[in-house]
C-alpha cells in the first residue's frame, strides 16, 4: 500500500469573511495552531484579504493562496489579478479550475491551461480542481470527465513542473451540499488520477503528486477520508471558515503521523 509522506489541509474561503472577520480568524488560529512538518496548511481568502493575512501569518507555517488569477502578466483586463501582483504581496500559490469558476464564470480547459502555464512560469504552487457533475456521474462518465480535465491541461508539462502542482478531486455534487463522496469513491478516483499521471510520467512522479479530496469535508468525516491510501489531504470550503473547526481538521491530519 502507498504510504503517505505528508497531508495537506487547505481552506478555500470562497466569497466569505471580510477583513475584520479574517483578522479574528487569524488571531484565534494563531492561538491554537501548532505546525507539524508533515502537515501542510493553506488558506485561500478573497483577494482583499490576501495582503493582510500574509502579514498576520508571516511567522507561521501557514501558506496563503489566491482563489484565482489571470493568465496574462498585465494589461487591459478589468477586474483581474496577475501572478506578479500576487507574488508582490507574498502570495506564491493559487487555486485554479474550481468548479464554481468553471460553472459561474465560464472558465474552460483552454483558458485554465494558460493559467496553469502562467502559474508554472511564475513559480507558483497550483492546487488544480477537477471533478464531475452529478449528471456525469450518473451517466457513468466521471472517469472520462476527470481524464479530459487533466490530460488537456497538464500533459504538456515537463516532469519537473509537477513539483508545483497538487490536484484536488472535488465531485461537483459533493460541494457545499453536505453530501460527501464515500472514502471509497474518493480513493477510487484518486487512484485513477494517479494511474493516468503514471501512464504519462511514470509511477515515481505519480506517487509524489499530492491529490486532495474536496466536497463537504468536516471533522466528522475527515479521518476516514485521510486514511485512504491515495488521499493526500483535503480542500475544505465551509468547514474552513471557523478557526477551531479548521484546526480540528489539521489535528486529525497530524494524528496520522504521531
Ligand atoms: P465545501 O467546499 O467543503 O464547502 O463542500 C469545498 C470546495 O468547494 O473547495
Amino acid at each position: 500500500m502507498r504510504s503517505k509522506k505528508k497531508l495537506c489541509v487547505a481552506g478555500n474561503w470562497k466569497m466569505n469573511l471580510n477583513l475584520s472577520q479574517a483578522e479574528d480568524f487569524a488571531a484565534r488560529f494563531e492561538q491554537i495552531y501548532r505546525a507539524h512538518p508533515q502537515v501542510e496548511v493553506k488558506i485561500a481568502p478573497s483577494f482583499t484579504n490576501l495582503y493582510r493575512l500574509v502579514q498576520l501569518f508571516e511567522d507561521t507555517e501557514v501558506d496563503i493562496l489566491a482563489q484565482n488569477m489571470h493568465w496574462a502578466e498585465k494589461g487591459a483586463y478589468t477586474g483581474e489579478v496577475s501572478a506578479g501582483m500576487l507574488r508582490s504581496v507574498g502570495v506564491y500559490g493559487v487555486i485554479l479550475g474550481h468548479s464554481e469558476r468553471r460553472a459561474y464564470f465560464c472558465e474552460t480547459d483552454k483558458e485554465l491551461r494558460r493559467k496553469v502555464q502562467t502559474g508554472i512560469e511564475n513559480d507558483m504552487e497550483i492546487i488544480y480542481c477537477v471533478g464531475e457533475t452529478l449528471q456525469q456521474r450518473e451517466a457513468g462518465r466521471h472517469f472520462d470527465t476527470v481524464r479530459r480535465q487533466i490530460t488537456e491541461v497538464f500533459f504538456d508539462l515537463d516532469p519537473e513542473d509537477w513539483r508545483q502542482v497538487k490536484i484536488a478531486y472535488e465531485p461537483v455534487w459533493a460541494i457545499g451540499t453536505g453530501k460527501t463522496a464515500t472514502p471509497g469513491q474518493a480513493d477510487e478516483m484518486h487512484a485513477y488520477i494517479r494511474e493516468l499521471i503514471a501512464g504519462k510520467y511514470g509511477p515515481a512522479l505519480a506517487g509524489e503528486v499530492m491529490i486532495l479530496y474536496g466536497g463537504s469535508v468536516k471533522p466528522a468525516n475527515a479521518r476516514d477520508i485521510f486514511a485512504r491510501p491515495n488521499v493526500d489531504g483535503a480542500l475544505v470550503g465551509g468547514a474552513s471558515l471557523n478557526a477551531d473547526t479548521f484546526n480540528d481538521l489539521v489535528e486529525i491530519a497530524k494524528g496520522f503521523f504521531e
